[in-house]
């Protein structure tokens, strides 16, 4: 005996409209959905829902729509000859949201049911659905959010349940031209009707019931972010690609339009804005980047943690972010990553525990971890493999597993100083003459990074000059660099970056008057409360701007992370955060 109850679908579908609409109307906290009601000349109709000009969202569209006919067009039986002479019934709910905070992911959910019936026969029916999330600016937290109650609402039936419908959205939500994929995924089904009409009527309302959840937070967390005109110029670039899909590809769409469907509730889906620029690229290494780098690429994004504070010992950073050589307690940092972000506590652990601690760490779970003064040699020493940069620099700022279960040295800090310099303060280091001031373990690691970036001549000077000479000699095959007296320094530069350890103390190095011109700038390598000894002298000598090295603290752990977890972090909100911290302080620390 068949069960199929057409009108608990079509109860559950509109009770479903108005429970989304009603929590999206809260959560927008001004705008209303208004109801448009029609009628299909051709047999049934339905209800668009449409909130516009909302606080948070800009566009949003949730359409109910029951049609019916006697007869299915030639087009959907063409390869289901079943259903040749058969009446029809489909009826869904479908939902496009375009929030107005470029933080604020698009998302698009949809379930539907379809029947055919031929008196003296068995119906002839499927359920379909699923939900997709499309982030502007990738978060590991939302994505992990996002999947896991996708997951949630599979798991009562079955473990091979998620897994299927996450890789049947990930190949269904994907743009060819573009060779990308329109978003981070979710779920997708389609032609279900095992093993019987009452499970699968489950699944595709435990799909429905669990978008709100799936969604309502993840609004909440980022509706409030500060944005610009860059990140709004990106969103409305992005959701182009939005629309290309849309049009181009998404079945739904095309046999609406092409079936006579009702064309302003079928491309409801559309954004209110959009932008297309010719060849339009973004920066590379910009925030931008990252979507396309770590979040369009498919992936099971439940492998990727959910970083809790009870957590934190996942993402350890071992040192002296207080540099005090003179004690023998050694100050360890842990970095943690919240919210796809880094933040940082020190503690205090002893010199002579180094090693052991990092065992434990690893035995505990641990994925992957930073090194600071003095222990960068000790790390180095400590690992199975060794990447080019800890070997050019003979240190290791971060130690991590990788998939042969080797131990691995790395050393991210010249990829930080760079990436704090052209991505954070909008430097150029590109044909520019450069003075980089030491000539000890810091500057040793970021020689390697700054020479990549082509410059058109590098200059070493230290106290002790012989070192310089032996660092240059070190570095020359990778770029024009060579070692000058401190005394015989000539200026102009258009960076000098400070690499000694002077201004821990108070000091400055012995510099002659003339390194800049009111263009140069400066780079000190330390970060403090107040204005670096170096960085004010530079100031008083004229230079553009003397910025200190906290971005550049943030851009080596976020490059570590990635390292240990293919996941690039943003950075900019604990920077500014670690920044007021700092000026709280009256800390003195280098890397
Ligand atoms: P780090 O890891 O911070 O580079 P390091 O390896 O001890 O620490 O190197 C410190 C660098 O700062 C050295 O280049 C040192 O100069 P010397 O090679 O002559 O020792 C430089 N430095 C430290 N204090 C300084 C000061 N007061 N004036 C000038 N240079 C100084």
């Amino acid at each position: 005996m068949f069960n199929v109850d057409i009108n608990a679908v079509k109860t559950y579908l509109l009770g479903l409209q108005q429970t989304i609409c009603d929590a999206l109307q809260e959560l927008d906290g001004g705008a209303q959905f208004i109801a448009d009601e029609w009628q299909r000349e051709a047999g049934g109709g339905g209800i668009s829902r449409v909130l516009a000009g909302g606080g948070v969202i800009e566009k949003g569209g949730v359409n109910f729509s029951h049609v019916m006919g006697d007869s299915m067009p030639a087009s959907a039986t063409a390869h289901r000859p079943e259903l040749a002479g058969r009446s029809f019934q489909a009826m869904g709910v479908s939902l496009v949201i375009h929030p107005r905070n470029p933080y604020v992911p698009t998302s698009h959910a949809n379930v539907r049911f379809f029947v055919a019936e031929k008196p003296g026969e068995d119906p002839v029916w499927w359920f379909g659905g699923g939900y997709d999330l499309t982030p502007y600016y990738g978060n590991q937290e939302d994505c992990r959010h996002w999947h896991a109650a996708a997951k949630a609402a599979c798991d009562p039936f079955g473990e091979a349940l998620y897994p299927r419908l996450k890789n049947w959205c990930d190949e269904y939500f994907y743009i060819p031209h573009r060779q990308e994929a329109r978003g981070v995924g979710g779920l997708f089904f389609d032609d279900l009707n095992d093993p019987d009409f009452d499970t699968a009527f489950a699944i595709m309302q435990s799909v429905g019931n669990s978008y709100l959840k799936a969604y309502g937070p993840i609004i909440e967390r980022r509706k409030d972010t500060e944005y610009g005109e860059r990140q709004r110029d990106f969103q409305l670039h992005r959701r182009g690609r939005y629309v290309e899909f849309n049009l181009v590809y998404d079945r739904g769409t095309l046999f609406g339009l092409q079936t006579g469907g009702r064309t302003e509730s079928i491309l409801m889906s559309l954004p209110s804005e959009v932008r297309w620029s010719y060849d339009y690229q973004v920066a590379e290494d910009s925030e931008e980047a990252i979507l396309g780098k770590n979040y369009l690429p498919a992936k099971n994004w439940l492998e990727y943690p959910m970083v809790t504070d009870t957590q934190i010992d996942q993402y350890r950073v071992f040192g002296n972010p207080i540099h005090q050589s003179k004690s023998p307690n050694i100050h360890r940092v842990f970095a943690q990553a919240t919210k796809q972000q880094i933040n940082y506590q020190a503690q205090l652990v002893a010199e002579d525990e180094f090693e052991h601690t990092v065992k434990e760490f690893f035995a505990d779970g641990g994925k992957g971890l930073n090194i600071t003064v003095p222990f960068k040699q000790r790390a180095f020493a400590m690992a199975q493999v060794l990447s080019p940069a800890a070997e050019k620099a003979e240190a290791a700022n971060t130690l991590y597993f990788n998939d042969q279960g080797q131990l691995v040295a790395d050393n991210t800090d010249g990829m930080g100083l760079v990436r704090d310099i052209s991505h954070n303060l909008s430097g150029e280091l590109k044909a520019k003459r450069i003075l980089v001031l030491g000539a000890g373990g810091a500057v040793r690691g970021v020689l390697q990074p700054i020479l990549a970036q082509l410059p058109a001549q590098v200059i070493i000077a230290n106290r002790t000059y012989s070192k310089a000479c032996d660092l240059a000699a070190l570095f020359r095959g990778l770029g024009t660099i060579e070692a000058v007296p401190m005394d015989q320094l000539q200026g102009p530069f258009d960076w000098v970056i400070n690499g000694t350890s002077a201004s821990l103390e108070g000091d400055l190095p012995p510099l002659p008057e003339g390194l800049f011109t009111n263009s140069s700038r400066c780079y000190d390598m330390m970060y403090s409360a107040q204005t670096t000894v170096f960085n004010a002298w530079a100031l008083k000598q004229g230079v553009a701007h003397a910025d200190d090295g906290l971005g550049m603290l943030v851009e080596q752990a976020a490059q570590s992370f990635n390292l240990w977890r293919g996941m690039l972090p943003l950075t900019a909100d604990v920077l500014s955060s670690l920044r007021s911290e700092l000026k709280a302080s009256d800390r003195k620390l280098k890397l």
